[in-house]
């Protein structure tokens, strides 16, 4: 089984308390990762096969893809890998049905491929500017076009994108870039306005939650239980490398507006 994954870069002299990952937490289910070669991908992949996840890899780097799955495969993992461009859509909804097809569902998906050239904008050229938006914002679309339709029939599902500290705070040599992810972090919340139904809670609560409710993106009442388990997630070790930010547990109340 993949070894527990060492965590080299902790803050040196702190006094973190070691992680401690669950064998069986994503047990049963199945779990997508983009950009799963390499990087984040594969680390973000070993991760949840530890914990007990079916992975399933894509990535369009083929021979560093079957490299990762034939690691995580020598280390116990269950893996299945699908070869993709993710800028092209037919081959996106093909990956897809593929995977339903061998494993029925996809619980998670975590879309993690993506490209950040360093190009000043001076230098970049149109065709520059089309590939950065294409493999960061398109493939965000025609993944969650192809997945949100059997997540829905599953009735569960989470989508994660990726965006980047660029899109808040763009670097010299990253405009494009930094367009691309902040048009990824836009349409990820408000594609959650149509994703997240939830269901809903028990009537009779107050007309302020109500109209709370009316406006969230989860359909529901939130409870304490909401915020406790961000607070013990903030709280945790993992949670070390997330400072000053601030964690809105509001089923999406504040994109609603
Ligand atoms: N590394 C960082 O410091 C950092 C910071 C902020 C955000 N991010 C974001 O995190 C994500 C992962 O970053 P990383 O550093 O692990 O990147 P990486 O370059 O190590 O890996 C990206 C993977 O995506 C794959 N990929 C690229 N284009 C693809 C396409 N069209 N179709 C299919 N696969 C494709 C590549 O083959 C590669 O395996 C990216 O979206 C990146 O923008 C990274």
């Amino acid at each position: 089984m993949t070894a527990e994954i060492p965590l080299l870069l902790r803050q040196e002299g702190a006094r973190i308390p070691a992680v401690k990952r669950y064998r069986d937490k994503f047990e049963n289910h199945v779990v997508l990762v983009t950009g799963g070669a390499q990087g984040i991908g594969a680390v973000t992949a070993a991760s949840f096969s530890y914990q007990g996840a079916h992975l399933v890899l894509v990535d369009m780097n083929e021979a560093k893809l079957k490299e990762t799955a034939a690691k995580l495969t020598a280390d116990g993992a269950k893996v299945m890998y699908q070869v993709c461009n993710l800028t092209d859509e037919a081959a996106v909804h093909k990956t897809i049905e593929n995977v339903i097809a061998a494993l029925g569902k996809i619980d998670v998906l975590v879309h993690l491929a993506g490209i950040y050239p360093f190009k000043l904008i001076l230098d970049a050229t149109s065709s520059d500017y089309q590939r950065t938006m294409s493999v960061n914002m398109d493939s965000t679309f025609h993944l969650v076009k192809a997945v949100l339709p059997h997540m829905n029939k599953a009735g569960y599902g989470r989508i994660i994108t990726t965006t980047s500290g660029a899109a808040l705070q763009p670097e010299a040599g990253l405009a494009v870039y930094a367009a691309a992810k902040s048009a990824v972090l836009l349409f990820t919340r408000a594609v959650a306005m149509e994703a997240g139904p939830g269901y809903d809670g028990e009537s009779g609560l107050r007309e302020m939650f109500s109209r709370a409710v009316a406006r969230q993106a989860v359909k529901r009442y939130g409870l304490p239980t909401d915020v406790a388990d961000m607070i013990c997630f903030v709280a945790s070790p993992e949670a070390e490398f997330l400072t000053g930010q601030n964690f809105d547990v509001g089923g999406g109340f504040t994109h609603g507006a």
